[in-house]
């Protein structure tokens, strides 16, 4: 039985070989800004450094996990290529509120000449311009300076107390289901 107590997912945390690196990814394309930065063992029992970093008033969405005694390895790029090792995270999701602000970060993205792995792409079965998949939202996926894929969407779908998903302009999906309400 679901309790309801947690309220939302939060923060997302992840390694990076290079924090500089990261950092300035972070800030100069997709708008972070640095809360504070941390050395391996400034506490004690913390062995790694740490990043944090923010969109909003938010301590931090973002942490940036530095281990300096790690010899770290370029991770593939494409699932079909990432056929051995432990398993990791395959992408997180940034959210813009309106189609303006997405395409401004697409802009960005553009102007800094990063990697897009996918997109612009409409996620969606009902609109015509749909690639035939899932969450009604509208979404373009890049690389990080470690090639971890980051998502930028807008627009995801609300799950109606019936069930029925519904798109950004308060349109039922026809067909939508929802597995667990
Ligand atoms: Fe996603």
């Amino acid at each position: 039985m679901q309790h309801g107590a947690i309220a939302r997912m939060q923060h997302f945390s992840m390694e990076v070989s290079d924090t500089d690196k990261s950092i300035e990814f972070y800030r100069k394309v997709l708008g972070f800004k640095l809360t504070e930065r941390h050395q391996a063992y400034e506490v004690a029992k913390i062995p790694v450094e740490l990043t944090f970093m923010r969109l909003g008033n938010s301590h931090h969405e973002l942490v940036l996990v530095h281990n300096p005694k790690k010899t770290y390895r370029k991770r593939p790029t494409k699932p079909e290529d990432d056929l051995d090792g432990p398993p990791s995270f395959h992408h997180f999701a940034l959210e813009c509120d309106t189609r303006t602000d997405w395409l401004k970060v697409v802009k960005s993205i553009k102007e800094h000449s990063v990697q897009i792995v996918r997109g612009p792409v409409v996620h969606s079965g009902y609109v015509p311009s749909g690639d035939g998949s899932w969450g009604e939202n509208e979404a373009i996926y890049i690389l990080d300076p470690d090639g971890h894929r980051v998502e930028i969407f807008w627009a995801l779908a609300k799950i109606g107390s019936d069930g029925i998903h519904i798109n950004y302009k308060g349109e039922k999906v026809p067909g939508t289901k929802t597995e667990e309400l």
